[in-house]
């Protein structure tokens, strides 16, 4: 075979694609045209390619330059007949204009996300995350941290009992013991988790809450370490903000403090959420007594701590201006997605 023939040979096939492309009516069409021309196996350019090896080496590179021209114009002829067909989606009944669906997006607890930010700052400062069960003896609750065996705390009015000995703990404080007991100082924990009391449910009390407990001890801790560590919280938490702290009592603190931030609502000037004091108190803290150390086999003459206990679900309250504590454990997704993060 001859160059002139070959391409001759190309040309009409050329020619034939072309009459072929224009029938295809349908992009299944189109498939069947491109399988009859360009297929592998059987398709009629594949045959004409087969001849190549037969020619001259001169006439070869003549008729393969005309081969490569002719696989490039069926493949664009191709394309162009495909680009007038309009994609198979739009030919369907599919609305294109019709808003997407939004994903449902879910959101943590108000109280977990206050939780959580308290856990991220403290952890910064070098505290650890500690846990300790819920049900605690009497020992664990009261005893060994200072409650004279007469407290009213130990009443049944105000404490959920399970056994003569064994009760829901009323604050996070047993944590401090149970992590003096096992690991000796210095120490560092942030304990949080729920504690029981037996209050009414209302505006301002639940029988269940969550708290959160902090202690420090190692030598020669001071108030001031109490205080630089709780202001520097506050203005994390709370972005800069005034602080003060008032003298007040728990049997397992001496000297013991209750901790005011500035109300958020109000700013200081007076308002119904602060009961016009312009302050919020927000935790309790002091430097931990003495008899504790000694509970838990702590030498008090060696070591010296400080300790606090906040109510993060009050200061969700706070911070979002919730007026009823109720909220907080309703459940109710038209609230909760309200601040839902
Ligand atoms: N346990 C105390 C309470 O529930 C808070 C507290 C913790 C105070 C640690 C001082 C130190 O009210």
């Amino acid at each position: 075979m001859k160059a002139e023939d070959f391409i001759q040979a190309a040309e009409a096939l050329d020619a034939r694609a072309g009459t072929i492309i224009d029938a295809a009516t349908s992009r299944a069409d189109l498939e069947v045209a491109r399988n009859q021309l360009l297929g592998r196996k059987s398709g009629e350019f594949t045959a004409l390619m087969k001849l190549l090896p037969g020619l001259d080496p001169d006439d070869r590179r003549q008729a393969g330059a005309a081969v490569n021209r002719l696989k490039e114009a069926i493949e664009t002829r191709l394309q162009l007949r495909l680009d007038t067909f309009a994609p198979a989606v739009a030919t369907s009944n599919v609305d294109l204009t019709m808003p997407a669906r939004t994903s449902w997006k879910g959101g943590r607890h108000p109280v977990t996300v206050v939780i959580e930010e308290i856990e991220d700052i403290f952890r910064e400062l070098g505290f650890t995350i500690a846990l300790g069960p819920e049900a605690e003896t009497e020992w664990y609750n009261f005893g060994a941290l200072n409650f004279p065996s007469d407290h009213p705390a130990m009443d049944m009015h105000d404490t959920l009992y399970l056994s003569d000995d064994v009760l829901l703990r009323t604050h996070t404080s047993p944590v401090q013991i149970r992590t003096l007991q096992n690991y000796p100082p210095p120490v560092r924990i942030l304990a949080p988790g729920n504690v029981y009391r037996r209050d009414f449910f209302d505006a301002s009390h639940a029988p269940m809450f969550a708290q959160i407990e902090g202690l420090s001890v190692d030598e020669g801790i001071s108030f001031v370490d109490l205080k630089a560590t709780l202001t520097q919280f506050a203005n994390r938490f709370f972005g800069k903000t005034r602080t003060r702290f008032r003298p007040s009592f728990f049997p397992f603190t001496e000297p013991s403090a209750e901790m005011d931030v500035e109300c958020q609502l109000c700013h200081g000037s007076g308002c119904a959420g602060c009961k016009n004091t312009g302050w919020m108190e927000i935790l309790g803290s002091g430097m931990v007594h003495p008899k504790v150390l000694e509970a838990t086999g702590v030498d008090s003459e060696k070591y010296t701590g400080w300790a606090f206990g906040m109510g993060p679900g009050r200061i969700a309250m706070l911070r979002y201006g919730i007026p009823d504590i109720r909220l907080l454990y309703d459940s109710d997704m038209r609230f909760l997605e309200q601040l839902a993060q």
